[in-house]
């Protein structure tokens, strides 16, 4: 039996096989070579993950490769690292050490380039600095900031340390940031006073002020000084970057740290409740970051890779940080805005920098595709040799645009499909050995053993859609929810017994490629990110003129999603568009822009189940424009539907 609700309609014919040229230079270069080194991964992962973590350096061995009592792991048992020292120290013993680490434009123009030997300087400092604040292995801090070369600093500063860092999305607001800096209990959080986007500058000192009126745990705030804004200031607490790292040393001899060391915290949707703290740790991260950052950017010395992503969320962890600098590759960071001053800015940082790899989200495509190719064909894109994507499922029609457009039909694409708890890529083609099909994610990568299941458990047929779930433990795994493991157990292992349930739907195909089909549950994803119908409901209905609201998500050309809202406004008020704009901005402040409704319908009732659920599966269809689909026995009161596509029609 398949899920009913989960059909695939996706037919792609089209197949592109990796350029000979790039093959034959590619770290994995051929289907056979893929074919033996995944069945050493799954015959024996503790051998193949032993062997990738002994390219790294560790202080003490592991004395057991895995420890699994599902569902926990436990990577390199005994072992004692640290990922700071194998991003940054183990390079300056060799010729990279002057070579760039980052190469950071802001978006007003200007540009850094911080060698690994700089790098290392500042991150010793801001250790440094750190510890004279008081902070030790085992806090944690949240970190609050634009994406300037700091950000990196100060993740690596705290992996240094064995500190757990929570960053937390610029874009996100006070409420957020509290909520998040409460979960954690922070003991300190680390900001500037603000950043440049879209041509202006916004404030984050002030939401940080704002937000840790209500947050005991915080002894310090520590502040860079970005934009030259006015910030109100609280001695003792506040401190300037500039004057806490001026003063120190900028050697700092990285601790031998154990494997399982809390890395960090990064805060995701889920179906119910408030942000999961998704928890990883230090040794198996590492090495699930260094191998998929090697073999799927095919990364090489002579590399410039660029990945466009917010280092607040965990492609920026994982693939601007971690497994780029694990591999000694040169980065390049972007500030601001795809299109300030001009909406070639993107391709004119790839033109300016010789950008080799470039690893972008599908909604950011779509929205080149619609500002059109005149702005990519301005500049010389002829230094681009592989191009990736991930976030959510990417359209055939813009993967063609991209091969046609971006990679000049030379540059095989990566489509790779992972999550905030999996830590590294786990669906994804590898660029010298497998032929792509614009829209699959393709095969599974070192030791990943998906699988389609049906509601029972069972796999499904090819080509029948399913449940996606993940059939044995892998290094970067997260370990647990923070302070939750209940609801660990129960978000993710308890649905199929034994399997990881990752929340999407997805269809394996004749060759055994996987194409993924978006989220089974409540959560939608905007834009590439993960954002809970849930918590957007809670934000409408604090507002004091609301009673009840229900959101959904509907397809949308450029983000993939848009969120439309159901709002029932309480008894006496207006429902208008004074209404409808105040609680955008209520949205706004209490989870950030990137939640703001896109669509608020009023209505006078939701459809319900006579058990009072709200039957949301409706709503989306009403969202969507089409017709309903599926069962309405369960519905208590038919004449609301009537009147929700009535005002539909408005
Ligand atoms: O639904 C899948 C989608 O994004 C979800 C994970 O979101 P998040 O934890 O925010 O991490 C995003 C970046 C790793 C997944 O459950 N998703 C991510 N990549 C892909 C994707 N869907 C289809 N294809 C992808 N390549």
């Amino acid at each position: 039996m398949t899920n009913p609700e989960i059909s695939s309609v996706l037919k792609e014919k089209r197949v592109f096989p990796p350029p000979a040229e790039f093959a034959a230079a590619a770290h994995v270069g051929s289907m056979e070579r893929y074919r033996e080194l995944y069945r050493r991964s799954i015959d024996d992962p503790e051998g193949f993950f032993g062997d990738v973590a002994r390219e790294l350096h560790w202080h003490a061995p592991w004395n057991k490769v895995l420890d699994w009592q599902l569902p926990f792991a436990k990577w390199f048992v005994g072992g004692k690292t640290n990922l700071a020292f194998n991003c940054l120290d183990r390079h300056l013993g060799t010729w990279r050490k002057n070579k760039a680490a980052i190469i950071w434009e802001g978006e007003p123009g200007e540009v850094r380039t911080l060698t690994y030997l700089q790098l290392h300087a500042e991150v010793c400092k801001f250790a440094n600095a750190l510890s004279a604040l008081g902070l030790k292995t085992g806090d944690t801090v949240a970190i609050y900031m634009p994406m300037v070369p700091e950000l990196p600093i100060a993740l690596l500063a705290c992996a240094r340390l064995g500190v757990g860092h929570s960053v937390v999305f610029g874009g996100f607001s006070a409420e957020a940031l509290r909520e998040r800096i409460n979960d954690c209990e922070a003991k300190a959080v680390i900001t500037a006073d603000g950043g440049f986007r879209k041509g202006s500058t916004f404030a984050l000192k002030a939401s940080v002020d704002d937000a840790i009126k209500d947050c005991p745990s915080i002894r310090h705030c520590v502040v860079l000084k970005r934009t030259g804004q006015d910030v109100a200031w609280s001695a003792g607490r506040d401190h300037w970057w500039h004057d806490l790292t001026a003063k120190q040393s900028a050697r700092h001899e990285a601790p031998a740290l154990d494997a399982e060391t809390l890395l960090f915290i990064l805060y995701t949707s889920g179906t119910t409740g408030k942000p999961k703290g998704i928890v990883h740790t230090t040794g198996g991260y590492m090495v699930g970051t260094y191998l998929s950052a090697k073999l799927v950017f095919d990364l090489k010395d002579d590399d410039v890779y660029w990945c466009t992503a917010d280092v607040g969320w965990v492609t920026g962890h994982s693939y601007i940080v971690y497994g780029p600098l694990l591999n000694g590759a040169t980065v390049v960071m972007y500030e601001g805005a795809p299109n300030v001053p001009h909406p070639g800015r993107f391709w004119e940082i790839v033109e300016r920098h010789r950008v080799t790899v470039f690893y972008t989200a599908p909604t950011a495509l779509r929205t080149f595709v619609r500002w059109g190719d005149e702005h990519p064909n301005r500049f010389d894109l002829s230094s681009l040799r592989l191009l990736g994507t991930v976030g959510e499922p990417i359209n055939p029609e813009a993967w063609m645009w991209y091969h046609r457009v971006i990679g000049k039909e030379r540059c095989p694409i990566v489509d790779t499909w992972w999550q905030t708890e999996t830590g590294s890529i786990m669906i994804t083609p590898l660029p010298g050995a497998t032929p792509t099909k614009p829209g699959s994610g393709t095969l599974p990568f070192f030791g990943v053993e998906p699988d389609v299941v049906d509601a029972t458990g069972k796999s499904v047929k090819p080509n029948e859609g399913g449940f996606l779930v993940l059939k044995r433990p892998w290094p970067s795994m997260l370990r647990t929810i923070y302070k939750n493991p209940e609801r660990f157990k129960e978000g993710y292992w308890k649905r199929f017994p034994g399997f990881y349930f990752a929340g999407d739907g997805a269809r394996r195909d004749e060759d055994g490629y996987f194409w993924i089909m978006g989220r089974v549950d409540d959560v939608i994803n905007v834009s590439g990110h993960r954002l809970s119908t849930m918590e957007v409901e809670s934000a409408l209905v604090s507002h004091r003129k609301v009673a009840e609201a229900a959101v959904v998500a509907r397809p949308d050309d450029v983000k993939g999603q848009a969120i439309v809202a159901f709002v029932t406004p309480k008894q006496g008020m207006q429902a208008d568009d004074d209404l409808r704009t105040e609680l955008r901005g209520h949205v706004v402040k209490e989870i950030g822009a990137l939640a703001r409704p896109d669509d608020i319908r009023f209505t006078d009732a939701l459809p319900k189940t006579r058990s009072g659920k709200i039957m949301r599966r409706l709503l989306r269809d009403i969202a969507a424009g089409q017709a309903i689909s599926g069962d309405t026995s369960t519905l208590e009161d038919y004449s609301i539907l009537a009147r929700l596509r009535t005002d539909d029609d408005e």
